[in-house]
């Protein structure tokens, strides 16, 4: 099998005379040799991607200019290349699989030019059979030391922009990354966030994203010239983008490349080009089930805030506790406990106070209680993006918690875009954007000081997932994305498609806190134009299986689960943490279907849904174990269901089946299904 190779008149001798003014090239293929990466020094560094023979990314610029000293660009010549295969495998100690596999052929470029200083920059490329990722190293060096990055050159080019979808969602607005999805033509994108997903006329799928986003800032991409996208990294408020010191690496640029859009969803590249874990023993770190004292606040029954309505008290949180002793939930997440959500918390997170709680929330009492029953409290910090306020009081809030045998924590950074709050060494406020390099390093100090005290981190108004749950495994969810808390006070509610859109999108980049589970569609008076989650109710089953989180709420209140007991089964049997995970059908934006099998059993689990479009899927069953029967327990969408004014209409059927078998699902308008296979034997 040949993997590399070089074309120049230079034979491969691993070190390369760089001033012969010949062009080089050379290449590294995925194990399977469908992907083949080619990297050029021809005027400037250049790489370009082919996928079984089609020529997906053009010829496109590598490099990076700093401030006050030279970078890395036009006139760099390839010195020296080596190369490494590799062919291992690791397990993850949650996740949506036990066992991953890592199989890659590796090309480290040595980059050099003729000036005397700073004149050597290292790109490692790795291709795998899912895609392809690639990362800076730049070592110390005479000229230099501290290194402030004005402009990474890396480009994305597109062979036919025109012709080539995209589903994305604009970069530095004021929502973040809580947008709805655009559907357009590659050339209509103007700068988006990553995961940003595209296909090709060929049916090609290809999402471009990063990984391991340590210390530097988010990559978003620029349409600079019609189909080139452009790395465009956040700035800070200064006007700068990273700042570091040689020695450093930048994250992998990643591009997951697919014949269909199902083979996108079965990508491990992310977590593959993450380090491994950092923590060592993390069996405190505990997937599950919850539900909280929340949505009440969203459709406004209750409030954060002290008064009448006060959400937070001992005795609603009691009251959850035995909900969730009784169902089966391992946790209660309560919102509002603690001083300062009494006035204009939305725009001055300065007034939160993370260890002294309301006079009618008892931690104390409450913590005792949860531990009789078996359920723990999660907790909350809502820092409304003033970070040096939280920061000065995180030690102290860490521990008040441990204290209480909470182990994992909702975070909150509702602030806008850009709108961050820091005060520096000088004690200047500074406003700060939530994927700038400030940030990427507060939310990463934020879970590495939580993993001192077994604590967990659920981020809300986070930085992108990029796979840094391998090395950190106690950052176990965050938001990023429009949740199901669009659909109680959003305009527009999530559409029909938002959920058919984010598996291909937003999950590619790891887990997400969703919260589903909504079975009261009415709380604020039914119709399409009304804020309501626009889904039947089995589509809200389908949600535990179809977006992927080691822990899952179920979101709505209570008493709407007691009135609809046969429903909720459902997401009482339903596990949160996989053995397996395989996408078994789909296209973007119209439907998809997964198929989970549990850890440490038998039982597998399969979630479909549609977009605003009725249809009917048929799916193999050949994920179960050949020989093996099995009690298909379907939660599927009735004759009548259709999501805008016949919604609960859900039929529930038991079928014996085995894998040789297939099943038919009728999906409503915005509709779903969800399934437990049983095993018998
Ligand atoms: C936004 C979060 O996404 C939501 O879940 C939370 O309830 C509010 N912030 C308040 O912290
Ligand atoms: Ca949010």
């Amino acid at each position: 099998m040949k993997n590399y190779s070089l074309y120049s008149s230079l034979f491969f001798i691993g070190l390369l005379s760089p001033f012969e003014g010949i062009a080089k090239t050379v290449s590294v293929s995925s194990p399977d040799e469908a992907i083949t990466i080619s990297i050029s020094d021809e005027k400037h560094p250049n790489y370009q991607v082919t996928f079984n023979n089609e020529t997906v990314i053009t010829s496109s610029k590598l490099g990076m200019l700093f401030k006050n000293t030279h970078g890395f660009s036009d006139g760099f010549k390839i010195a020296e290349v080596s190369q490494k295969q590799v062919d291992s495998h690791w397990t993850l100690p949650w996740g949506e699989r036990e066992n991953v596999s890592d199989k890659h052929n590796e090309l480290l470029l040595t980059f050099t030019t003729s000036r005397d200083s700073a004149n050597k920059y290292k790109v490692r490329f790795r291709a795998f059979n899912d895609g392809i990722g690639f990362r800076y190293e730049v070592p110390k060096q005479k000229g230099l030391a501290h290194v402030e990055i004005t402009n990474e050159l890396t480009e994305f080019s597109l062979a036919n922009a025109k012709q080539s979808t995209a589903w994305w969602i604009p970069a530095r607005g004021w929502n973040r990354y809580e947008y709805t999805y655009n559907t357009t033509n590659v050339e209509s994108v103007d700068r988006a966030h990553t995961p940003f997903t595209f296909k090709l006329p060929s049916g090609t799928h290809l999402s471009i994203h990063e990984a391991a986003l340590v210390d530097y800032a988010a990559m978003t991409l620029n349409q600079k010239r019609p189909g080139t996208l452009k790395a465009d990294l956040t700035p800070w408020s200064d006007g700068s983008l990273v700042k570091t010191t040689a020695n450093f690496k930048s994250p992998w640029r990643t591009i997951q490349i697919s014949k269909d859009a199902v083979g996108l969803l079965n990508s491990n590249l992310i977590l593959n080009l993450n380090e491994p874990n950092k923590l060592g023993d993390v069996s405190w770190v505990e997937p599950g089930k919850y539900v909280g004292i929340w949505w009440g606040m969203h459709i406004e029954t209750n409030t954060w805030g002290s008064g009448d309505k006060h959400g937070a008290t001992t005795s609603e949180t009691m009251r959850y506790m035995d909900f969730a002793a009784e169902h089966g939930f391992s946790g209660v997440l309560v919102e509002g406990w603690n001083k300062g959500w009494d006035g204009a918390w939305f725009s001055n997170g300065d007034v939160f106070n993370f260890t002294k709680s309301y006079d009618d929330f008892d931690i104390e009492k409450i913590s005792q209680y949860g531990a009789k029953k078996g359920v723990r409290l999660i907790g909350h910090h809502e820092t409304s993006g003033s970070v040096t306020n939280y920061r000065n009081q995180m030690s102290d809030a860490y521990a008040l918690y441990q204290k209480h045998g909470v182990n994992q924590i909702k975070t909150g950074y509702v602030a806008d875009g850009g709108n961050i709050k820091r005060i520096d060494e000088d004690g200047i406020v500074r406003k700060e954007w939530h994927d700038g390099q400030f940030m990427v390093n507060e939310y990463l100090h934020s879970v590495t000081e939580a993993a001192k005290h077994k604590i967990s981190i659920n981020t809300h108004e986070p930085i992108k997932a990029t796979g840094l749950r391998r090395t950190y495994p106690n950052w176990i969810a965050r938001e990023g994305a429009r949740g199901q808390e669009f659909n109680a006070w959003g305009t527009p509610p999530n559409p029909p498609e938002h959920t058919a859109i984010l598996p291909f999108t937003r999950l590619l980049a790891g887990p997400m806190d969703f919260t589903p589970g909504i079975f009261d569609m009415s709380f604020n008076g039914l119709g399409s134009d009304t804020n309501r989650p626009q889904t039947t109710l089995a589509k809200q089953l389908a949600l535990y299986v179809v977006l992927y989180s080691p822990i899952q709420m179920a979101a709505d209140l209570p008493k709407n689960y007691q009135a609809n007991m046969p429903a909720f089964q459902f997401i009482k049997d339903v596990p949160t943490d996989w053995h397996e995970s395989i996408a078994i059908a789909g296209e973007v934006g119209d439907y998809v279907a997964f198929a989970r099998q549990e850890r440490n059993g038998s039982d597998w689990f399969v979630g479909a849904l549609t977009d605003e479009n009725a249809r009917e899927i048929t799916l193999k069953l050949d994920f179960l174990e050949k020989g093996k029967r099995y009690q298909a327990q379907i939660y599927r969408d009735g004759k009548k269901a259709e999501w805008v004014n016949n919604p609960y209409d859900l039929i529930i059927e038991n079928k014996a089946v085995k894998s040789s078998d297939s099943i038919t699902l009728p999906l409503a308008t915005s509709g779903g299904a969800a399934i437990r296979f049983k095993a018998l034997d």
